[in-house]
């Protein structure tokens, strides 16, 4: 069974052990009452075969506990084949949850069960099914609050509360009248031990004010910026290519937009549009960008996304610059030494304000081969107020089919990416294809024919082909482009197999032998102290941000990740400034391919090498942004990088 499926499945049985060792215990409770001779004044013995006492109900209660203990040992067995696909899936079940059940439940299996088939009711055969319960119910308590890897606090608190628990029920069993006064002082000193604990764990959580995130280190990230201004006399054409400096500059502000289908849809945008004007430059230029605000409510910057800027560049509002307010304004510099297809977006508020429309497409055309030739176009497929579009750049976003003619022999580049949150499936119908670049980077594989690929959410494709002389159908989830030379019916929307984009490359792309450091990404979907307060949350090893530790890193260094998913959605990871080479999926080795948005299913372990080669303080998230602002961000830290910067009012880059 995949990981992903037994994961579901212990979802249920935690609930089910739970229940049905609450429901034994209940009934052993109310049925030891209705026993005369089952009750400690008369008697601690058990009573057998006791002539007022119901039989049948002996009976039933010992099939309670029976189907409590059978669906215990389904639970073991889920929780062993977990460990079958990674200790990370198990983790906190093997030493936690299960060691606190399974001495009870084994009890219960040899001494309650024959005590009740003949028919007792005594104080050890009501024990052993009642604790259960107890450790069941703090089995919930792992399930929900807990992950991988096992929580001291959870752990303290909920090991003596089971034994309390058991230790309290043998007193109230064996005892006549009110607990004597070791127990209440005992039950008193583990309550109060509890209540502490936990207010010292959420006193813990809290955030203040202002929260500084790299606040030590030699370098200050605004001394990592791009190429200065060119002095006026070198001239925007003069020198290499690598002299000519393009100038753009985006004003963040609400509009109305209007899709292809004449539905207007309330939008905030960059000078009016979304997506943002084309920023399209050649491969050596300097990129100038002057970001301006007009927005009331929230402030605004950009991120290149997958550009690996300088990191005072990067975009990121409390950690690489202050969110800029209205009337405001921040120019970005870089070198474009990269060519390819990436896009930028607000990094403030971005899960509302990105979704709202902050964001365009970024292309990089390279020198050698001089592109672009032929239809050469970046599609962007962003959702907005509910209904999936298609955008190319110059026209509105298209929320069904948009249609270009084109000569056949025409070479077409159809750079597509997914700036929504969730993933798409792509397909070509008409024509064979092949996707030449993946997160901006050039790959080589075979040409697929109507087959299909999912795009991580983030992460972009080159779709390539030669127009042929008929039409061409790119297709997603039900929107998409029809290239057609003018006449000729369209084809259906590609309706064919998945292909797997970490097998799909040749070629060779060295990993290295060893790295110099390792960490471990586990994501899961718990209840977490979120600012302070216990809410449902998207966690990085049973953490959420801005309290999950970083990774740290030395510049020269390769790092590898390996990322777990034990929940039950795809998380498209997304490090910044960086791409990063993927290793294996599932333990299948990869082809090569290099990702910035990599998208890790239900149940999957990527992992991934980085080079650390651009020294800063970059964030790391999920491009889901619900569960990057739900805690799933994180920071991957240069050793002696310092950010000025702090999370407080004005700055939000989950
Ligand atoms: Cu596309 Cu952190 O961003
Ligand atoms: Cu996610």
């Amino acid at each position: 069974m995949s990981a992903a499926a037994l994961i579901a499945l212990d979802r249920i049985l935690v609930i089910l052990v739970a229940v049905s060792w609450g429901w034994a215990g209940g009934h052993l409770l109310v049925s030891r009452k209705a026993v005369p001779g089952g009750h400690p004044q008369v008697s601690r013995e058990a009573v057998p075969g006791s002539r007022a006492g119901s039989p049948r109900a002996a009976g039933w209660a010992a099939a309670l506990v029976v189907i409590a203990l059978v669906a215990t040992a389904v639970r073991l067995a889920v929780t062993v084949a977990l460990a079958g696909h990674g200790w990370w899936f198990a983790g906190e079940k093997a030493l936690l949850a299960l060691p606190l059940l399974l001495p009870p439940a084994l009890a219960a299996a040899v001494v309650s069960v024959p005590g009740l088939l003949r028919g007792s009711f005594s104080p050890l055969v009501v024990l052993f099914p009642l604790t259960s319960a107890y450790a069941a119910v703090a089995g919930v308590v792992v399930a929900v609050g807990m992950g991988y890897p096992l929580s001291p606090y959870l752990s303290v608190v909920l090991t003596p509360a089971v034994l309390g628990g058991a230790l309290a029920t043998w007193s109230m069993l064996t005892r006549t009248g009110p607990p004597g006064r070791r127990w209440r002082v005992a039950g008193a000193v583990v309550v109060a031990f509890a209540v502490a604990w936990s207010g010292l764990s959420v006193w813990n959580a809290r955030l203040p004010a202002s929260l500084r995130l790299a606040p030590g280190g030699s370098v200050d990230v605004t001394a990592l910026r791009g190429p200065p201004e060119a002095a006026p006399e070198s001239g925007p054409e003069s020198g290499p290519a690598s002299g000519k400096v393009r100038r753009f500059t985006l004003t963040a502000k609400p509009a109305t937009i209007t899709l292809a289908s004449g539905r207007t849809v309330e939008a905030l945008t960059f000078d009016g549009r979304s997506p943002g004007p084309p920023l399209r430059v050649r491969q050596g230029e300097t990129v100038e960008v002057r970001l301006r605000s007009e927005l009331a409510d929230r402030g605004v910057t950009l991120h290149w996304h997958g550009y690996h800027v300088p990191n005072g560049e990067d975009g990121v509002p409390g950690l690489t610059q202050n969110a800029v307010r209205k009337g405001e304004e921040f120019v970005y510099r870089f070198r474009a030494d990269q060519p390819g297809s990436y896009w930028y977006h607000t990094h403030e508020t971005p899960n509302r304000a990105l979704r709202a429309g902050l964001f365009g497409m970024f292309t990089v055309d390279p020198v050698d081969p001089v592109a672009p030739e032929g239809f050469d176009e970046p599609v962007a497929l962003h959702t907005f107020g509910g209904s999936l579009t298609v955008a190319l750049a110059g026209s509105p976003p298209a929320d069904g089919f948009a249609t270009r003619t084109l000569t056949p022999g025409t070479p077409v580049r159809l750079r597509v990416a997914n700036t929504d949150n969730g993933p798409h499936t792509l397909g070509v119908s008409g024509v064979p294809y092949r996707i030449a670049a993946v997160d901006g980077l050039p790959v080589a594989g075979r040409a697929l024919r109507d087959e299909r690929a999912r795009l991580a959410a983030g992460g972009r494709y080159d779709l390539v082909f030669t127009m042929p002389p008929r039409p061409v159908l790119m297709s997603a989830d039900g929107v998409g482009l029809l290239l057609t030379p003018g006449a000729g019916a369209a084809p259906a929307p590609s309706a064919g197999p998945l292909i797997d984009i970490t097998r799909y490359g040749s070629g060779d792309v060295r990993a290295p032998e060893r790295f110099d450091r390792s960490y471990t990404w586990v994501l899961d979907r718990l209840v977490a102290l979120r600012g302070g307060v216990p809410r449902l949350s998207h966690t990085v090893n049973g953490q959420v941000w801005p309290r999950v530790p970083p990774a740290l890193v030395k510049e020269g260094e390769w790092v590898r990740f390996t990322v777990v998913n034990r929940s039950g959605e795809p998380h498209p990871m997304h490090p910044h400034g960086h791409h990063v080479l993927v290793l294996s999926r599932d333990g299948a080795p990869a082809a090569p391919v290099w990702m910035d948005s990599f998208d890790v299913g239900p149940g999957e372990v990527w992992e991934v090498a980085l080079r650390a080669d651009n020294p800063g303080v970059w964030l790391a998230h999920c491009h889901e942004l619900t569960h990057a602002a739900e805690g799933m961000t994180l920071h991957v830290a240069y050793d002696g990088v310092r950010s000025p910067f702090a999370l407080d009012g004005h700055n939000h880059p989950e």
